[in-house]
């Protein structure tokens, strides 16, 4: 063949190749050295000088020109496979992701973190105490000695003749105390706390509360109103007032029981606030000098307040709860009423 045929035959056949493996015998078939181009470089040692230099360029030409052809159908080729695979390997984003179900807050920790903060914000640490209690803290160093009758509502579990689950947060308080060696003191104590089953709607064995106890020169009950005060606005809002009414702890002298205002019927008394118009939320009281006393304190020197609010009856007012099993029974349908908004 003469060159120019050899050029037109291998354009085309490079032209038709469908894919790389067709283009690559397509080369080995015009560009390999048994190919006819290379026996025409053979060809060149027989011929005059003359000749041989255009007829070499001719050769050079030719074989560049389908070199240049086969580089160019190769990238064309290489694209359309990267296309091809792209389209094909596409992830469909628009598929919608499994999803997962995201848990709710159980409603005693929402009113613990809500408490707290009202707490820190007036100045108070959360002092962490513990579920398992000696008989000294829990009940001796809160003036509840041995044959006192307020141990028989206080009945709990025992791990042995010393040590009990609490039944109140309240030995966070002698616990601090010591800590504390005989100066101020600013906390609040949220955790667990035990006692006997009462097996009805508003009690169960296992209960929640937040113990404060703030210990300073010159302390009176003046000071615990206005700060329960401003801590059930802070809760309940601005509108809610709180009503003291005296009451008997061991440990407070004088006690108080104090209730807030019923925002149903706005204090007028109706079947939620048992036609009282106020609702019971925490005890509370002046520090017991006995106490101070018993704890390392100079009751002449040093005075404080007290209080314990129970969690349980903080949330059921403030979501309506009507159960306080409910707390306890791990319904995700209740929970999920909890869900951080
Ligand atoms: N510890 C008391 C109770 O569990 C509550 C309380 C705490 C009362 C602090 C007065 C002061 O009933």
């Amino acid at each position: 063949m003469e060159l120019d045929e050899i050029k037109q035959a291998a354009l085309k056949a490079i032209n038709d190749a469908k894919n790389s493996d067709a283009l690559t015998s397509v080369r080995n078939l015009f560009l390999s050295k048994k190919s006819e181009i290379n026996q025409k470089m053979g060809e060149l040692k027989n011929l005059a000088a003359e000749e041989r230099k255009t007829f070499g360029q001719k050769i050079n030409e030719t074989r560049n020109a389908i070199s240049k052809a086969f580089e160019e159908k190769l990238a064309s080729i290489n694209a359309q496979a990267l296309d091809a695979r792209l389209k094909n390997e596409k992830i469909d984003i628009s598929l919608p992701a499994n999803s997962y179900n995201k848990a709710g807050v159980n409603p005693l920790a929402l009113v613990e973190e809500e408490i707290t903060e009202i707490f820190l914000g007036m100045g108070y640490q959360v002092y962490e105490g513990s579920d398992v209690e000696s008989d000294e803290y829990n009940f001796e160093l809160m003036n509840i000695p041995k044959d006192h009758p307020a141990r028989e509502m206080q009945d709990t579990f025992y791990l042995s003749d010393t040590m009990l689950l609490r039944t109140h947060t309240s030995p966070a308080q002698a616990r601090a105390m010591k800590e504390a060696r005989g100066g101020p003191v600013r906390i609040i104590c949220p955790g667990k706390c035990y006692r006997r089953d009462n097996d009805d709607l508003t009690h169960s064995h296992q209960f929640m509360q937040i113990e404060g106890l703030l210990i300073d020169k010159g302390i009176h009950l003046g000071h615990l109103e206005k700060t329960l005060e401003a801590f059930v606005k802070k809760l309940f809002g601005e509108k809610r007032e709180i009503r003291l009414r005296s009451s008997y702890f061991p440990f407070t002298e004088p006690s108080v029981e104090v209730d807030v205002s019923c925002d149903k019927c706005g204090g007028k008394g109706c079947p939620t606030c048992k036609g009282t118009g106020y609702i019971e939320i925490l005890g509370a009281g002046v520090v017991n000098p006995r106490v101070l006393k018993l704890n390392g304190y100079d009751p002449k020197e040093y005075s404080g307040f007290a209080f314990g609010v129970g969690l349980e009856r903080i949330a059921m007012l403030k979501y309506g709860i009507d159960d306080i099993r409910r707390f306890y029974q791990n319904d995700v349908r209740f929970l999920n009423e909890f869900k951080r908004r």
